[in-house]
């Protein structure tokens, strides 16, 4: 499990903070989303968790270790990470992209080979027309899929995503969610989703928690959020859902 307790993070003495105090854990099988609007903290959060950032002040745990004192690499290992930026390196083909963390693991080119073609095909990307490609080549969401391949390619325990269905349009954003959904259960991976969309939080998250300017409202379970918001902000964005939800079912077929 993930564990983070009373972290913060500022880029700078005399900076704000871009995290603040933030405690929450997360448990084996479990998704928890962070959601939040722009600049909120969460893309810092998720980056400190596999020491992209360093924070400021606080610990993080991941297996009842203090991330601090492992090994960089081996913690990586056990943590796939999506980009928010997707980073696919563009001078390398898709399957190689892929491959790149199996390659660092020293696996031989044909398990890479099988690996990444099998991650292709579950993620939609048929390998015989898409392996070969070049990122250039591929639209942005078919490049979304190969970052989440990328991810998964050691089978790690823990998927950390970084709003990785931002900028897709509602369909394929929608393919995408069941697919994930598909792949948490059917593998037990433990998720860390960012997102600032609240209806993909509701759909994704066994748990839920809100950040606003670097702090954690709230963590719970959506109905906790829905029915008992413990500050005005969460009662505000979560009335706002009620409202529309409330709105889609008055609506006329
Ligand atoms: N490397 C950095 N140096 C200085 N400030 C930073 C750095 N990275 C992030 N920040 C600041 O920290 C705050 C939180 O940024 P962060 O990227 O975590 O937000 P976010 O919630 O992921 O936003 P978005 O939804 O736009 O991706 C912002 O005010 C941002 O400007
Ligand atoms: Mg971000």
């Amino acid at each position: 499990m993930i564990r983070l307790s009373n972290i913060s993070k500022r880029f700078g003495d005399a900076a704000p903070f871009a995290v603040n105090d933030v405690s929450l854990s997360v448990t084996e099988g479990e998704t928890v989303v962070l959601l939040g609007s722009s600049g909120c903290g969460k893309t810092t959060t998720l980056k400190m968790i596999n020491r992209l950032e360093e924070p400021t002040s606080g610990e993080i745990e991941v297996d009842g270790r203090n991330i601090a004192e492992v090994d960089v690499l081996s913690l990586r290992r056990s943590i796939g990470y999506v980009f928010q930026d997707i980073g696919l390196f563009p001078h390398l083909t898709i399957r190689e992209n892929v491959e790149i963390v199996p390659r660092l693991l020293g696996w031989a080119s044909s398990r890479r080979r099988a690996r990444a073609d099998e991650l292709l095909e579950q993620v939609g990307l048929a390998p015989g027309e898409f392996a070969s490609r070049r990122p250039a080549q591929l639209s942005g969401g078919q490049q979304q899929r190969v970052g989440i391949a990328r991810a998964l390619a050691s089978d790690p325990v823990y998927l950390l995503m970084d709003e990785p269905f931002g900028a897709l349009d509602a369909v394929t954003r929608d393919q995408l969610q069941t697919e994930l959904l598909r792949i948490k259960t059917s593998f037990g991976k433990t998720v860390v989703f960012v997102t600032h969309d609240l209806f993909e939080a509701l759909r994704l998250g066994d748990r839920i928690g809100v950040m606003n300017r670097g702090r954690l409202e709230q963590i719970g379970k959506p109905e906790e959020l829905l029915h008992s918001p413990a500050t005005s902000f969460v009662a505000e964005l979560f009335g706002h859902a009620r409202r529309q939800a409330d709105l889609l079912e008055g609506a006329p077929s």
